[in-house]
């Protein structure tokens, strides 16, 4: 577009896919930190993108958080009937609105998808989580998730998130000593990116996520360069949709 020849978006947008080693990165202009209005505009931006992936028949994981709510408001039908929509784990502490219960279902519906939800409390202990699993209901959905060739997630602060989720304070601790800087759908990562710390829930393991064909990832604001750089680097089969403060704060950081 013509905002993003005069701010050399372009060519940011292929340099960040090269430092990072990601197959794709997508830069809108402006900082979600500073404007609703760049927010909304990621959202757009990854509401298009996830479209363009989508074909008959392909199964979509999708994780909570704000910027997935705000993905899931900006999707519109498609043609594409036979799309069925999970989440990508169980609940993880989050408020209803941010669930990514709540997201799939709400995407799913402006998609004109069908969907199916995993219903878990989010404070669970091992073996009832193994009990849990055999159940004929939520066996079917895991094996969805498991079956999913894209993933669609946020990726946090993980001191906004641990705090969010309201972990106690022994994780926090733990957290702190590990270095944690990232968090997506319940993995927790240090600095070069080594997994340190990770939620007790069913669903989508972080194993698998290298496995499937394309994973889109929407973080935007300067106060996330650091966290997005701890997650995503070398990830070969992530498409990133970030905004222009993002980006450049990154490369500072690199
Ligand atoms: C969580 C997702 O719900 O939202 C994570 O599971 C992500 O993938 C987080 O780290 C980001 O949240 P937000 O609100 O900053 O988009």
């Amino acid at each position: 577009s013509f905002w993003k020849e005069v701010g050399g978006i372009n060519q940011l947008e292929m340099a960040a896919a090269h430092r990072l080693a990601v197959r794709q990165v997508v830069i809108v202009p402006g900082d979600a930190d500073e404007s609703d209005w760049v927010k909304d505009d990621l959202a757009r931006q990854a509401a298009q993108e996830l479209i363009r992936l989508l074909d008959d028949d392909k199964i979509v994981a999708v994780a909570g958080g704000s910027t997935m709510a705000r993905v899931a408001r900006h999707v519109q039908p498609t043609h594409t009937e036979n799309v069925i929509l999970v989440p990508a784990r169980g609940a993880l502490g989050e408020e209803v609105e941010l669930e990514s219960n709540t997201v799939t279902a709400q995407m799913a519906r402006n998609l004109g998808a069908s969907y199916r939800l995993l219903y878990l409390p989010d404070i669970i202990q091992q073996e009832t989580l193994q009990n849990v699993q055999r159940d004929p209901v939520i066996s079917d959905v895991l094996d969805l998730i498991h079956r999913a060739s894209i993933l669609v997630h946020g990726i946090g602060a993980a001191e906004e998130m641990a705090r969010r989720r309201g972990l106690d304070e022994e994780i926090v601790r733990i957290l702190k000593e590990r270095k944690a800087v990232s968090e997506v759908f319940g993995y927790y990562f240090n600095g070069p990116g080594e997994m340190v710390y990770r939620m007790n829930t069913v669903g989508m393991r972080m194993e698998n996520v290298n496995k499937l064909d394309t994973v889109l990832a929407i973080a935007g604001g300067k106060s996330k360069a650091k966290a997005i750089l701890s997650y995503i680097r070398k990830r070969s089969n992530y498409l990133l949709v970030t905004d222009e403060a993002a980006a450049r704060e990154m490369f500072i950081l690199l």
